[in-house]
């Protein structure tokens, strides 16, 4: 449709018509299971003539579903006005990849890019139309359970998946029958719940909040998402999803954000709850005025704002302006004339986990997994070993990660059905050795409770069964984590151990075999203490997605060298939480190795260095760096640095290594990190190969938010560290003039 054809459209609509555009209900009225993903109210109660005015569906997919419902909607629509179908499509449709916190471990924006196109493919012809994703909520904070669906703690590395993540889901044009529109989200700063706590006060300063969280969702932005999802937050104490300032004149104004703005789910009849709104007609126009345009499960704009327009309480340019980036997002999908898009049930069924599909998968878990130690290079695994494999991942399927709706666990290749397929000849033993969960623990998906009850019986035989396996093998790989719903929406967490039932599985297979391999299946950083303590080696593989099982039997014996980098910090414990790389100095810096200095920033009771920091992880072989080398010490605005380092293979194989350039701006107007990630590079070396690796430093590298607001950078000494982690110590020191 023409601009102007949308324009006559609006006029012909009334007000509730109009009102009804705005209104997003989850897809019960037209499917019978759609996905469940809020809480269902009392008070929200969804009535036919409603469903029959909405312009947006949450929660429901398939080719055939999408045609009938989309058809008989049209054909009662008053102005024939197309739904958009909308899901979160968040590692994977079907073909689930691993989740977003490992694939920011692969430290490869351009991998995203592929598996989001991926997964558009397959979302598209099930007939999805907008995907809730890419998530790019800045995190530092591991007790909060979503770090699982977001790209870690770093500034420029969320930015880079953000960008890449919005132009796979998008390409050229989101018409296209093989593309989505992507939401990012959660506009703002979801990510910093006070104690990890979901839904929890979020206390930014303005600059902090510029400075660290907003870029992200810039990059999104500015990669053309055609959609912004409200966080459920307070920003500045005001909920973002009525923040006038926050909405309007940061992403509307400043970021210059012209597409629709949908609240998270009932976000808009939270404004009550805030404390914000009285009730839900103020709670209407306050998200109105501030620029939301579709309300996401809650009933406050289709059962007020008609009412508040006549009583001219809110203006109906408002509702208009609303409904008119409504009706253009329909446009830009190519809706008004087709509306069944990409759904197409032939084409759904040859591309859900085909072979292409699924070989990208593991390709993208392969890439996310990081060696966290490897003593002894007891790793990669050989066919002369008498190897046991225990632990409750040995044979589970459940390595989707929390966000995928869409994806099945039968559809998961697991370590066992691996190992059988790969390893044949191989002597390996299998065994559970524990159940997953402590007894206790209940969880809920969206589908639904998942636990799992063993008698004690059950549980002493099959520990006494892997100890027993455990004795006699040269080597023992216990494949442990977190249940997959122990991460995700609603799972903040106040410890950050692995279930201890599970710990006393290590226990007892330590004390019977030292040569002991530890994977890792979790989505977020645990306290790894007695991991680290009881075992020689350990692999981080996350939520690994349908191809997990293969990517890491690949891994453990050598046909994929792990190459994944912490994309955020494992603390030493829980109570180090929040912690990131890129904190300040502060005025009494704690120097390692000055433990004895009293009067400096540290705890008496642990160190202040985390288990393994951000940007770190071990490859099969090992690495030389020379010093930094830079071109010239001095740089002006336009003109750039050469920062070189020669890096040497100096193991027994090939490998690939991460080279990461870090900046630190020695004395600012404001107080400015002691590193930040500008850079990164992937090395491959043959054994005993030595190249030269080069980054380009730019003034732009340079700019932060000043002390009197500018976003500038300011003359004076800097710092170019370039390393293999966010701890290294190789520097050159150069001088920006201005
Ligand atoms: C949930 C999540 C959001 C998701 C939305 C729709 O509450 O906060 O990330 O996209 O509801 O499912």
């Amino acid at each position: 449709m023409k601009k102007n054809e949308l324009s006559e459209l609006l006029k012909k609509m009334s007000i509730k018509e109009k009102v009804g555009q705005l209104f997003q209900p989850i897809g019960f009225a037209m499917m019978d299971d759609p996905a469940i993903t809020g809480p269902l109210l009392e008070s929200f109660k969804m009535r036919q003539e409603d469903v029959n005015i909405c312009g947006t569906v949450l929660g429901m997919a398939g080719a055939k579903n999408a045609r009938k419902i989309q058809q008989d909607f049209i054909d009662q629509h008053p102005h024939k006005i197309p739904l958009i179908f909308m899901l979160d499509v968040i590692n994977g449709f079907r073909t689930i990849y691993p989740i977003p916190l490992a694939q920011a471990a692969s430290f490869s924006p351009e991998l995203a890019e592929e598996c989001a196109r991926m997964a558009a493919r397959e979302a598209a012809a099930s007939g999805v139309h907008v995907t809730f994703s890419p998530m790019v909520d800045l995190v530092r904070d591991a007790r909060w359970g979503r770090v699982m669906e977001s790209t870690g703690e770093d500034v420029w590395l969320s930015s880079q998946f953000a960008a890449a993540v919005t132009k796979g889901y998008q390409g050229e044009d989101i018409a296209a029958a093989d593309k989505l529109g992507a939401c990012v989200k959660h506009f703002a700063g979801y990510g910093a719940p006070v104690a990890g706590r979901d839904y929890n006060t979020v206390q930014l300063t303005e600059r902090t909040l510029r400075e660290y969280y907003l870029p992200a969702y810039k990059a999104a932005i500015d990669a053309g998402a055609a959609l912004v999802m409200t966080s459920f937050n307070t920003i500045d104490d005001i909920p973002a999803t009525g923040n006038k300032k926050l909405m309007r004149d940061i992403l509307r104004e400043e970021m210059r954000f012209d597409g629709v703005l949908i609240s998270d789910f009932n976000a808009i009849g939270e404004l009550v709850n805030h404390g914000l709104a009285a009730d839900l007609a103020e709670a209407a126009r306050m998200a109105c005025e501030a620029g939301v345009d579709i309300d996401m499960m809650s009933s406050a704009y289709i059962n007020n704002l008609e009412k508040l327009i006549e009583d001219k309480v809110v203006d109906e340019s408002l509702l208009d302006e609303s409904v008119m980036r409504v009706l253009e997002l329909k446009n830009k999908l190519g809706l008004f004339e087709n509306p069944f898009k990409g759904a197409d049930e032939k084409l759904e069924s040859e591309l859900i986990l085909c072979d292409e599909h699924r070989a990208l998968a593991r390709q993208a878990a392969e890439k996310s997994f990081v060696l966290l130690k490897n003593e002894g290079q007891i790793l990669p695994l050989s066919e002369d070993e008498k190897i046991a494999f225990v632990g409750p991942y040995v044979d589970n399927k459940n390595i989707l990660g929390a966000w995928s709706i869409m994806g099945k666990a039968e559809d998961a290749i697991s370590v066992q059905e691996a190992a059988e397929r790969i390893l044949s000849g191989w002597d390996i033993s299998i065994n559970q050795g524990s159940p997953l969960l402590d007894a206790d623990v209940k969880l809920e998906g969206f589908r639904g409770h998942e636990d799992e009850v063993y008698e004690q019986a059950a549980i002493d035989k099959m520990l006494e069964e892997a100890v027993t396996a455990a004795r006699t093998a040269d080597k023992v790989v216990l494949f442990l984590g977190e249940h997959v719903l122990q991460s995700g929406e609603a799972t903040s967490r106040g410890q950050l151990d692995l279930p201890h039932v599970q710990l006393e599985l290590l226990q007892a297979v330590a004390e019977v075999n030292t040569n002991i391999v530890v994977v890792l299946f979790n989505g977020r950083p645990l306290d790894l203490r007695m991991v680290q303590a009881k075992s020689a080696a350990i692999l981080e593989v996350w939520m690994p997605g349908v191809e997990g099982g293969t990517a890491i039997v690949n891994t453990l014996t050598g046909q994929n060298e792990p190459v994944g980098r912490l994309p955020m910090t494992f603390p030493y414990s829980v109570g180090q939480v929040p912690i990131h790389y890129d904190t300040y100095s502060t005025g009494r810096p704690h120097r390692p190795g000055q433990d004895k200095d009293r009067f400096v920033s540290k705890y008496l009771d642990i160190p202040n260095k985390p288990l393994y920091p951000f940007g770190f992880g071990l490859s099969y072989t090992r690495f030389e760096y020379s010093e930094v080398v830079l071109d010239t010490d001095v740089i002006a605005v336009g003109s750039t640095i050469t920062a070189a380092v020669r890096v040497t293979n100096i193991g027994d194989t090939d490998g690939t290594t991460l080279m990461q350039l870090y900046i630190h701006d020695v004395a600012a107007s404001v107080a400015r990190p002691v590193k930040q990630l500008k850079d990164t590079q992937h090395v491959r070396l043959a054994k005993g190969e030595t190249q030269e690796i080069s980054f380009q430093i730019t003034e732009e590298m340079l700019r932060f938010n000043t002390a009197d607001g500018r976003f500038d950078s300011e003359a004076g000494q800097f710092e170019v560290y370039i390393g293999d982690s966010s701890e290294t110590e190789n520097v050159a020191t150069f001088r920006l003039e201005k």
